[in-house]
């Protein structure tokens, strides 16, 4: 079976996370989000993929080569502009035969494949539509449905007074090939305010699947932070790829951490990171690969991305740190600060609430946030 994983947002929502990462290249505990979803597909029985890429396709290339790494034949192909959901598809279409998983590449969730293909079948479906409840749909696709679980109305974004269910596109459908002709080929066209509209106009079976699977948009800070935290607090099926090497708590590889540095899980180790004296590594927190974690640093419910310096007595709670930064002696980072790549922060800086900071950035000492 082949799915197709849109991946031509720019991810602006993510930044500065993704000033110098794709978002579908962030990571996700550690491993490029993309090739996590890779390995979900793969696990579910799909073995061949293709990712609808908008620009910046050699980055993918050198992450994920051919697939055979991950066990499946994966083609990245470079739309020549924006062609929008469909018509990014439909710039594939030669890829394809027989029904089709399409994916929104900015969605974590475990959503069993099979049982949504076997739904597909039964209903001798054309289009299904994964669905999942939420509590505002004014920020996705509203799909309202009749009592046989036809989809009878597909409104994107919708306006408060339009909302008639909590029930919104999910992200993921079965498609049979057919219905591509529908999609005018070399132009801008959307699967939300195209595509659907038009096959309920031209009556092809169109269903919704309902289901209660994890499900989230992985495309904000806050978002991207508590998926995090989702994970290791087991709310989500995931492998972690490390060795538990005490409760909960995972190491990748070889790590140095000092005998009498507190860890407590459930907490990700990276590769080759190294854990001070006396600090305090409280979970849910993801350390990426070669970090330095100084004496008595104090870490909860944080991830950080590979190359981290943290020195002497710092705090981090509840945040996300970026790759290669150096954040100087008994500085304090909290509550939803998002750091870019490679800052440098002298000595007592105290950055909070959800301040987010460009990558490269060069703070002397004791700065405060507002
Ligand atoms: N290749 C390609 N080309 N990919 C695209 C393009 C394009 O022109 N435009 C968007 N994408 C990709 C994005 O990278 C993302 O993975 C996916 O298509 C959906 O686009 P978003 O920009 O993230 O849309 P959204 O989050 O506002 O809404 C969509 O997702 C919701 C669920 O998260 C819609 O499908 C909603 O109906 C849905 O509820
Ligand atoms: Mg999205």
């Amino acid at each position: 079976m082949k799915a197709v994983i849109l991946v031509g947002g720019l991810g602006t929502r993510l930044r500065p996370l993704t000033c110098n990462t794709p978002k579908p290249l962030i990571p996700l505990v550690n491993q490029p989000f993309i090739e996590w979803m890779l390995v979900r597909l793969r696990d579910q029985g799909i073995d061949e993929v293709i990712l609808a890429v908008q620009y910046l396709a050699d980055r993918f290339r050198a992450v994920l080569g051919d697939g055979s790494r991950l066990g499946m034949r994966l083609h990245i192909i470079e739309e020549p502009e924006p062609r929008g959901t469909a018509g990014a598809v439909k710039n594939v279409e030669h890829l394809l035969d027989g029904p089709t998983f399409v994916f929104n590449g900015d969605v974590m969730t475990d959503l069993d494949l099979q049982a949504m293909l076997a739904y597909h079948r039964e209903h001798q479906s054309k289009v299904t539509i994964s669905l999942t409840p939420v509590e505002d749909p004014t920020q996705f696709g509203l799909v309202e449905m009749d009592s046989n679980q036809r989809v009878k109305r597909f409104l994107e974004k919708p306006r408060v007074e339009d909302i008639t269910t909590n029930l919104i596109n999910a992200g993921t459908y079965i498609i049979e090939p057919e219905i591509f002709r529908y999609v005018p080929p070399n132009q801008f066209y959307m699967f939300e305010r195209g595509l659907f509209p038009v096959v309920l106009q031209t009556g092809d079976a169109m269903y919704g699947f309902a289901s209660r699977a994890y499900w989230t948009d992985i495309g904000k800070p806050q978002t991207y932070l508590d998926v995090h935290h989702d994970i290791l607090i087991g709310k989500v099926k995931y492998g972690f790829r490390g060795q538990e090497i005490a409760n909960r708590v995972w190491v990748e590889g070889d790590a140095d951490l000092h005998p009498s540095a507190q860890i407590v899980g459930p907490v990700v180790i990276g590769a080759g990171t190294v854990v001070e004296r006396g600090a305090r590594i409280i979970g849910p927190t993801v350390l990426g690969a070669n970090c330095h974690i100084g004496p008595d640093a104090n870490l909860e419910g944080m991830v950080l991305w590979a190359d981290n310096h943290i020195s002497e007595g710092v705090t981090l709670r509840n945040s996300v740190l970026g790759r290669g930064n150096t954040i100087g002696p008994k500085s304090f980072i909290s509550d939803g600060a998002i750091i870019g790549d490679d800052c440098n922060f002298g000595p007592e800086n105290r950055l909070e609430r959800g301040i987010r900071i460009w990558p490269g950035t060069v703070l002397g000492e004791k700065a405060i946030s507002f």
